[in-house]
């Protein structure tokens, strides 16, 4: 008797992806990178790196800002998206949650969480115990169902948008610097809440972060960019232990990082000059 296979096709699986803006801006330049199967995986790099425009190719949503996929290519659960529009992708279950946390400001909470259903057939009771799931995971927006998301606080408009998101039962969510801009205890609370959504309901997520703390801390793989190329891969314990990881993304002073003290001046030595 043969043991079971385990589908171990990757979620989503960039190979070798180049994209370039206006024909002319080449933002990735030879992407590679996994999300396997219920994991959380990090996409690291400062501005300007690449990690948007990554999330954005992964999700068919750079045709938007005049960028395409010049080479290379990306496949959601096995099959390369080519064709595939943004909204046949969430339908699928590929959502994105945008940088900057788009609500509708002059809409109510419980009216954006709504807005999550578009892609999906949902009856009304469908759509009820899709809102009602958001606000048992998000307990905070159930008290301010009724007011307008663009009178919420930061924190409450990034749990808005990801609630958002859920309602529409996403598979793999891509995640674009949820923390940006929050102060470092509501970011405790919203990795500590993807941590729960990942570990309780098996959502995947690829989180392209700036703040690689708190998205070290919640991932179990971590991929770093750099002006459009991957220069770091691997688990995150082990991408988060790494002496040009520490010193560069975690603020950490290293040994090799601290440069040797200029030697003191000798009694009656003059300091120089500035
Ligand atoms: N809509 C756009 N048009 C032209 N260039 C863009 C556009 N979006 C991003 N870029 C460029 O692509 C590169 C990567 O940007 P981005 O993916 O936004 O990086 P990150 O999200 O890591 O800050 C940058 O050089 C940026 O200026
Ligand atoms: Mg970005």
């Amino acid at each position: 008797m043969t043991a079971p296979v385990r589908d171990e096709t990757p979620l989503l699986a960039l190979d070798r992806v180049e994209v370039v803006y206006d024909g002319i801006v080449v933002a990735l330049r030879g992407v590679s990178l996994v999300v396997p199967p219920r994991s959380i995986v990090a996409l690291l790099g400062s501005n300007g790196a690449g990690k948007s425009t990554t999330l954005k190719a992964a999700s068919g949503l750079l045709a938007a800002e005049r960028g395409e996929v010049r080479a290379g290519t990306v496949a959601f659960r096995g099959s390369p998206i080519g064709a595939r529009s943004p909204l046949a992708l969430v339908r699928e279950g590929l959502v994105q949650v945008l940088e900057g946390r788009h609500c509708f400001p002059h809409l109510t909470v419980e009216e954006n969480l709504a807005t999550g259903v578009f892609a999906r057939k949902a009856s009304r009771a469908d759509l009820r115990e899709s809102i009602e799931r958001t606000y048992m995971r998000f307990p905070g927006l159930r008290d301010r169902r009724r007011s307008l998301a663009g009178l919420l606080s930061g924190g409450e408009q990034q749990m808005l948008a990801i609630g958002r998101a859920l309602v529409g039962k996403p598979t793999l969510v891509l995640l674009d610097e949820p923390s940006m801009g929050l102060a470092p205890k509501i970011v405790e609370t919203i990795f500590a809440l993807l941590r729960d959504l990942h570990e309780e309901d098996g959502i995947s997520f690829l989180l392209a972060e700036q703040n690689a703390a708190a998205a070290l801390a919640v991932a179990d793989f971590a991929y770093v960019l750099e002006t459009g190329r991957v220069v770091i891969q691997g688990a995150a314990s082990e991408v988060r232990a790494r002496d040009d990881v520490r010193q560069l993304y975690l603020g950490v002073r290293t040994r090799e990082s601290r440069a040797p003290r200029p030697p003191a001046p000798a009694e009656g030595e003059s300091l120089p000059r500035c």
